[in-house]
């Protein structure tokens, strides 16, 4: 009887799975501070995503790790960056997966930035024009969705702009909105060498303690254009996930974030909480704040967990 009342209820389809790529060949170098999430090089993709799509996730987003980094993060919009083929090796073996590209140049800066840097600051307009490259180039290689995570205003719609003109009007813009500076992406930037080598990202990632500010970049990116809204990170932030989702008709998206998955992992490896139940009361927290999708890390567990108690 309990289920028939149950409000919110999790389905594999709502879940997204973060995959890493690196450059080389049979390369599975596992993320130290996240157990169980490991660097795939492309010719290990098949197999990976093989299980992926056998346990029922739709969609994938994808992070690029590459062998070089420059001032201008030139990797990021190369024709054969590690993102662009492994999207395009992606589309051709699974068609019907959902693939979405992370675009942020911040793997690709020398200085870990998301943007280029003039006199020692993130210059935010500078860093449209190449953001708006990374975009196309991702859309080239088959992206089905345009997920800009650097957080300069403007971005949406300087990016929805140059994907018309590139002849990419079908393609969203899945926006990072609403996005804190947090100490929740330590773990990812073990996992994706992108950690700022000097300052921090507190110019142009929110500051924790704001709510209404959550609201105007949201309000912005829908007037902008955007399809879908991230809200990131997740567990601390479900009151600004109900508020988003109040104001706006668009798909919410939860960006349960490397910090909140490893503090898990952390917690069941010493046998103090019981993984499985914590994850699930913990994504199913984020549906009744009021998202749509979930890009997680335990997507895999999560999917297996379902079935198994289905
Ligand atoms: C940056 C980006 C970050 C994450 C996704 N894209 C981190 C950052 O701003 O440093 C974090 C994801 C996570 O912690 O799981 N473009």
């Amino acid at each position: 009887m309990r289920s028939m009342v149950r409000e919110t209820k999790l389905h594999v389809e709502d879940l997204i799975y973060p995959i890493f790529v690196v450059e080389g060949e049979n390369k599975r170098n596992p993320v130290q501070s996240m157990p169980g999430v490991e660097q795939l090089s492309l010719d290990l993709l098949k197999e990976e995503i093989n299980e992926i799509v056998s346990l029922g996730i739709n969609s994938i987003i994808l992070f690029g790790v590459p062998e070089s980094k420059d001032e201008v993060g030139s990797e990021a919009y190369h024709e054969c960056g590690i993102v662009q083929r492994a999207t395009s090796q992606i589309k051709e073996q699974f068609p019907d997966l959902v693939v979405i590209a992370d675009t942020c140049l911040c793997q690709y800066t020398s200085h870990g930035h998301c943007g280029v840097i003039e006199d020692g600051y993130v210059d935010n307009d500078a860093s449209l024009s190449l953001l708006v490259k990374t975009a196309i180039s991702q859309a080239k290689a088959g992206a089905d969705i345009i997920a800009p995570s650097n957080m300069m205003d403007g971005f949406v719609i300087e990016i929805r702009k140059g994907l018309d003109e590139a002849g990419f009007k079908e393609v969203p813009i899945m926006s990072y909105a609403v996005k804190y500076a947090s100490a929740f992406y330590g773990p990812f930037r073990d996992a994706a060498h992108s950690s700022p080598q000097f300052g921090d990202r507190k110019t142009y990632q929110m500051d924790p303690a704001n709510r209404k500010e959550a609201l105007r970049e949201a309000d912005s990116d829908i007037e902008e254009g955007a399809d879908f809204l991230i809200i990131k990170p997740a567990l601390s932030y479900l009151d600004i996930i109900r508020d988003v989702k109040n104001r706006s008709l668009l798909p919410i998206v939860a960006y349960n974030v490397s910090g909140e998955y490893s503090m898990i992992k952390a917690a069941s490896q010493k046998g103090w909480i019981n993984e499985q139940q914590v994850v699930l009361e913990m994504l199913t927290s984020m549906k009744r704040a009021g998202v749509d999708l979930i890009i997680t890390y335990f997507a895999k567990d999560a999917a297996r967990w379902l079935k198994e108690t289905k």
